[in-house]
């Protein structure tokens, strides 16, 4: 019998994975896979909403991902790897929701308006984004979802909609909590949120040398314009990639020597890129193998599907019977 609470959780095959979503995401299902049942979803239909007119990279985008999954240290025997679009419960969900959810709840999700101004996006799997999500948490059952706070809202609505479910057709549905961790916030190279739509990430894929180019044109104290000059570390996003990577007695010293002036900003990013590519040799390595052995990459998703579905089936089949439908 398996007593271990179920996790869900997802991301969008928009690219490959940066630092932002390795620290604020994946580091973190690495850790949880051994405490809970996890589920990690690619959710491709997800990415639809936006980019539904440039589906011709997206299997590759997938690929990647999934690479990008494996390689950052989640465990297939631990974790079910999957790609949304291969378990159809997904959509059959979304659909039942569909019916039973107010517009406007979905009109009121903060994230909607920004983005459809913002994006110019108006079609009706926009507007059911959160709702789409909300099918791939509840049909799992999932008792947690670890996000970022950013995702707060689209949790809240599936807990509505799971809510009304139980109340129009009986229970099936636990109400799922945010698994919220300490998220640092990663500064990309021009110092805003590291994302991939601001084109200032650092990526996994990447080679030491890309990824030593990049810092060496990163944003810092504008005020200090050479060795010599007095820096402000709080407010530098050099300093900020060197607290989640540099040991910390190197910290201090980098605080101490740039406010003196003594530490130039060139060999502080140096300093930094080693930093970087040094954690990141692992994960490259692992990533380089995975590219050669892709049959396992692909027989991981299959797997990973299959173990999805069977819990996704017999959710449906429980929702098919409270609802009356055959
Ligand atoms: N909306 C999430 C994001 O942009 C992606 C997502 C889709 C998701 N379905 C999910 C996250 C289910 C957690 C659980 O990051």
């Amino acid at each position: 019998m398996n007593q271990k609470k179920i996790i869900l959780s997802g991301m969008q095959p928009t690219g490959k994975l940066h630092l932002g979503n390795l620290e604020g995401a994946l580091a973190n299902w690495v850790r949880l896979q051994h405490d809970y049942h996890m589920y990690a979803c690619i959710v491709d239909w997800h990415a639809l909403t936006a980019d539904y007119d440039k589906t011709a990279d997206l299997d590759d985008k997938i690929v990647q991902m999934a690479i990008d999954y494996l390689a950052a240290g989640l465990d297939p025997k631990l974790c079910a790897i999957f790609i949304q679009s291969q378990v159809k419960e997904h959509a059959e969900l979304h659909l039942l929701f569909s019916m039973i959810t107010p517009t406007s709840w979905l009109e009121r999700v903060p994230s909607y308006k920004e983005k459809a101004e913002k994006l110019g996006l108006d079609s009706y799997g926009f507007l059911g984004y959160p709702l789409l999500q909300a099918a791939d948490i509840l049909l799992y059952r999932a008792d947690y979802v670890p996000v970022g706070k950013d995702q707060l809202p689209h949790i809240e609505l599936t807990r509505e909609v799971g809510r009304r479910f139980n109340f129009l057709y009986g229970d099936v549905f636990p109400d799922p909590d945010a698994l919220l961790t300490k998220v640092p916030v990663v500064p990309g190279i021009d110092g805003q949120k590291m994302s991939k739509s601001y084109g200032n990430e650092i990526t996994i894929a990447e080679t030491p040398e890309e990824t030593a180019a990049k810092i060496k044109k990163m944003f810092t104290d504008p005020q200090k314009l050479r060795k010599g000059d007095p820096g402000r570390p709080e407010i530098c996003p050099v300093f900020a990639l060197h607290q989640l990577y540099t040991a910390k007695d190197d910290i201090d010293r980098i605080d101490r020597t740039c406010r003196s002036g003594e530490l130039g900003c060139v060999a502080c990013k140096k300093e930094l890129a080693d930093h970087v590519n040094k954690a990141l040799e692992p994960i490259r390595a692992r990533r380089r193998e995975l590219e050669g052995n892709l049959s396992f990459v692909n027989d991981v998703l299959a797997d990973g599907a299959k173990r999805a579905r069977e819990r996704a089936q017999e959710t449906m089949a429980i929702v098919r019977e409270k609802m009356h439908l055959r």
